[in-house]
């Protein structure tokens, strides 16, 4: 079976309802075929968060219409080493997939690649965003790296299926690819904390970085830079984008134990969901002012249901905090462990992003040079972190 043009078009219609769907892309998603680049196998995760194996051999229905759908199709767990298979809740961290189509959609308008364009991408996955480059910028003009080189190996086989000349390389996308440099434009699709000087370096004036900036705190963000003759970049957050971390700056995953009965037990009135589900804008501002990672969500213990919030110090020395609520209660509890005060800091720099109006997203930018990056409000020269 192959995809008929009614399953694309229909594609494109369902991702045209969610995000604006540049003619590139467009045209792109009709040249090159999505289950080209999908394994017969795959955990299919839709936008509402839920998640199934998808088996193009025992249910081929299904697969197609995940494939043809704007799901995003996990492809690697754990680094391989868990069973992809393995549905278990929590069973396996996702460290490969195809993303959403809409997603897709997104990160190529921000980049607003023309034909002729020299193009850089980081984390290959699949290579289906490769083959979409290739067919907008011209054969021979992509250079992608991933860093897994079974993913990569397959990606070389999918690329050719679909009759795709990319460049393919096994390696650290943070380093970029200066062989190939002056870049005009850089796609990277794993998530990113720190941006890599690397990339400025490789790029002319002008050219555009596009990348999912996730600090970890709250929600992600796309973020367009544009590289100036300098060598330093700005841009802004054009809307959200979330990715699986560059191998490089994922948190690491030995931290010291969490003692739930230390000392440090303090209670608050505020709602701790008050900052768990602050919006996008205030995420942005809580990460640049304190730097600080959260996870968190609803679960059950012996005394019933409860929402509860982690955050965490990634810098040594390590510090963390966690607050509770339940419903019914008028204060929750906090601890915090370590030299930083975590959920003071936090709600500090979320009452600064109130006083300053509480701007959204767009508001804030980001400028990067050889020293660093600084996340500012408005303009460039109103740093906040
Ligand atoms: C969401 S997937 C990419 C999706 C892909 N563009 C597609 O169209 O299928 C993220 C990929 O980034 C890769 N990756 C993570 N860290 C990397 C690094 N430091 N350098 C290159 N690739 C990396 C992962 O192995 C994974 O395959």
């Amino acid at each position: 079976m192959t995809a008929s043009s009614a399953m694309v078009e229909a594609l494109i219609a369902e991702v045209s309802a969610i995000v604006q769907i540049e003619e590139h892309t467009r045209q792109a998603f009709r040249a090159v075929p999505r289950h080209l680049f999908i394994p017969p196998v795959g955990q299919a995760f839709t936008p509402e968060g839920d998640h199934r194996l998808i088996d193009r051999d025992a249910d081929p229905d299904d697969w197609w219409s995940a494939v043809y759908s704007d799901t995003s199709v996990v492809t690697q767990l754990d680094d391989g080493a868990t069973d992809i298979t393995d549905i278990t809740e929590g069973a396996g961290e996702c460290t490969s997939s195809a993303s959403a189509p809409s997603t897709v959609a997104d990160l190529l308008r921000w980049l607003d690649p023309l034909s002729g364009h020299r193009v850089l991408e980081v984390g290959t996955g699949t290579g289906w965003s490769a083959a979409l480059l290739t067919h907008i910028v011209g054969a021979g003009h992509v250079t992608s790296i991933e860093v897994d080189r079974t993913i990569a190996d397959q990606a070389a086989k999918n690329l050719a299926a679909a009759g795709l000349h990319a460049r393919l390389i096994v390696g650290d996308g943070a380093e970029g690819f200066p062989d190939q440099a002056p870049y005009d434009r850089v796609h990277v699709t794993c998530g990113v904390r720190t941006v890599p000087y690397a990339w400025l370096e490789q790029c002319r004036p002008g050219a555009v970085i596009v990348l999912p900036y996730c600090p970890g705190f709250g929600t992600g963000h796309g973020l367009r830079l544009v590289v100036t003759p300098d060598g330093s970049a700005h841009g802004r957050f054009p809307g959200f984008a979330s990715y699986m971390m560059m191998r490089s700056q994922r948190e690491p995953a030995d931290l010291p134990p969490r003692d739930l009965d230390a000392e440090h037990r303090l209670t608050t009135t505020m709602d701790p969901r008050t900052i768990a589900f602050a919006p996008p804008g205030a995420d942005l501002a809580i990460a640049a002012l304190t730097g600080l990672t959260s996870v968190g969500g609803y679960t059950e213990d012996e005394e019933g249901g409860l929402y509860r919030l982690w955050l965490s110090s990634p810098a040594d020395p390590y510090s963390w905090g966690t607050v509770k609520w339940r419903p019914h209660s008028t204060d929750y509890d906090i601890y915090q462990a370590g030299d930083r005060p975590l959920w003071d800091e936090v709600t500090d720099a979320y009452f600064r992003w109130v006083s300053w109006g509480k701007p959204g997203r767009e508001r804030f930018g980001m400028t990067v040079t050889e020293e660093g990056q600084r996340v500012w409000l408005d303009m460039p020269d109103q740093v906040i972190g």
